[in-house]
């Protein structure tokens, strides 16, 4: 699996998708720069989710609000207290880790003990075996199990407590050793805000200090009012917005899943107080429902519903995909009580109140959240694309490798490759006249060079659904030969059918 994450982040700077940031200066920590198919991928999914979410459903309107916000916005979100990581550092080799993270490791490694042995179990047996039972009855799985329960149920309450000893405490009485030295010398934990923070104005006129909002959310909430009455939008009604957050992690790892510098789309849905429940359900159920739309394998998609909750939720789970390092997050759907809008009621002195007409009452909304991360999307839907396949030669025996991501049509940054079979007989320029017909529709990119064989896998790699070759029969009957990336099928079409072949895969 290790594997082929690693492929996969070469294989996003080789085709251009994704590149570390300055690379020249060998690069910066957890920020990323986009390519310019990644650029294209990145758009396409924004573009999926704000069609399905604005455009789709008549109650949710767009916005799109600055990054730098009025400072006490952040402390009335809870953001200057609240929003921090508990870190602790190992004495011997000066590595800083993330206290949670250590003791989720922990539970992951035993996790995956009691997984091996079920399996080995499962192999024996065969047909015969009864998973319940053996868990139940095996000794090393009942220890593991213990001790995973024991830990699990003090870390959470451990992060409700807000107990910082007590993380500490897990980390020493379970042996966490540090992954860099081995030791097992730990510091005291302590909390560290992710908010990066700078100045605005001179220090002249009396800089003050403003962050990077770490999230697009307060935007939205700050401009409930402005869009609720402008709009005249009626509860429940959503705002959507895509945006750019920041965020000082600590842990920078697994290259584009977690950074300093990412992207969010996010949309705060207003409900009446008292029909959270069942807003949420609903918004859950249209998550997972638009992520498995896309065709990836339904089994590689779950939710997990969390165990702490974040300062301003009452009920909160998360999307998680396969990707190749486990199931993780890729969205969270919140259920954010009134609390947002009431803080900032209470903060700014302005009333964040909405009037219903058929209760005829005032009320602040209470709130549903669904919140995605762009990148994080973009890493799971090439970890579930990346495919190393067998391709079998002229006489049908296994012939080469090819690297082919099968992409989503949708959210594939090229739709359509035109290639001449050779540079000249005016096959190029027929190509190019193709091209011109169906630019504006969707992606077209036009290659001369090099073997069409070469072409074709060029093309592969970068997740083209469909190319097609221009030769001396088109010249005659303006037909040319379609090939599929997936099954790499051929067959001969009239270039007027092209259109309606790939308009209906590549769009919503
Ligand atoms: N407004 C709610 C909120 O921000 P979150 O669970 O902290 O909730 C939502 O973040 C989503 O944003 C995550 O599910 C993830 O996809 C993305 N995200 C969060 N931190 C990230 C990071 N450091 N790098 C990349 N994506 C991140």
């Amino acid at each position: 699996r290790d594997d082929v994450f690693k492929k996969l982040v070469a294989h996003c700077k080789e085709y251009g998708f994704v590149f570390p940031s300055s690379e020249i200066y060998d690069g910066l920590g957890a920020v990323y720069d986009y390519g310019p198919n990644g650029v294209e991928l990145k758009n396409n999914i924004k573009k999926y989710w704000w069609d399905s979410m604005v455009l789709l459903h008549e109650n949710v309107v767009g916005l799109d609000s600055a990054i730098f916000m009025h400072p006490t916005t952040w402390k009335a979100s809870g953001h200057v207290d609240a929003f921090n990581d508990p870190l602790i550092d190992n004495k011997d080799s000066k590595k800083r880790y993330r206290a949670d993270v250590l003791i989720e490791d922990l539970m992951a490694k035993i996790e995956a003990k009691i997984t091996k042995e079920t399996e080995k179990a499962r192999k024996k047996f065969g047909d015969d075996f009864d998973e319940a039972k053996f868990r139940a009855t095996n000794p090393r799985v009942k220890a593991n199990q213990e001790k995973l329960d024991e830990i699990h149920n003090r870390f959470v309450k451990a992060l409700n407590d807000n107990d910082l000893k007590e993380l500490r405490q897990i980390i020493l009485d379970y042996d966490v050793v540090c992954p860099v030295s081995g030791s097992k010398n730990w510091t005291d934990v302590r909390q560290f805000n992710l908010m990066f923070s700078t100045e605005v104005g001179s220090t002249a006129e009396g800089a003050s200090k403003i962050y990077l909002r770490p999230e697009t959310a307060q935007g939205i909430f700050v401009n409930f009012l402005n869009v609720q009455k402008t709009g005249r939008m009626k509860l429940p009604f959503g705002i959507a917005q895509i945006g750019k957050a920041f965020r000082n992690e600590i842990v920078a790892r697994q290259f584009i899943f977690r950074m300093r510098e990412f992207e969010q789309m996010e949309m705060q849905f207003f409900v009446r107080p008292g029909e959270e429940m069942k807003w949420f359900d609903y918004w859950k159920n249209m998550r997972m429902k638009w992520h498995k739309a896309l065709d990836m394998g339904d089994e590689k998609y779950r939710f997990h519903d969390h165990d702490k909750l974040a300062h301003y939720a009452n009920a909160a789970t998360d999307v998680e995909f396969e990707m190749p390092f486990g199931f993780k997050e890729v969205e969270g759907i919140h259920s954010r009580t009134d609390f947002d809008l009431s803080q900032h009621q209470q903060y700014s002195g302005k009333k964040m109140q909405y009037f219903d007409p058929e209760l005829n009452k005032s009320y602040v909304p209470y709130v549903i959240e669904t919140s995605i991360g762009v990148d994080r999307m973009f890493l799971s839907i090439l970890a579930g694309a990346y495919t190393e396949e067998e391709v079998p030669d002229k006489d049908g025996k296994t012939g080469e490798t090819r690297v082919v991501l099968k992409l989503p049509p949708v959210l594939a940054p090229v739709k359509l490759a035109v290639l001449p079979l050779v540079r000249k007989d005016g096959l190029p320029e027929k190509a190019l006249k193709i091209v011109d017909q169906f630019k504006f529709d969707f992606n077209c990119r036009y290659e001369e060079k090099d073997s069409i064989g070469k072409r074709y896998r060029r093309q592969d790699a970068i997740g083209t659904p469909y190319c097609i070759t221009v030769d001396h029969q088109t010249l005659k009957d303006d037909t040319v030969t379609i090939r599929y990336r997936d099954t790499m099928e051929q067959e001969r079409v009239k270039i007027e059918q092209l259109y309606d072949i790939i308009t209906k895969k590549v769009s919503l």
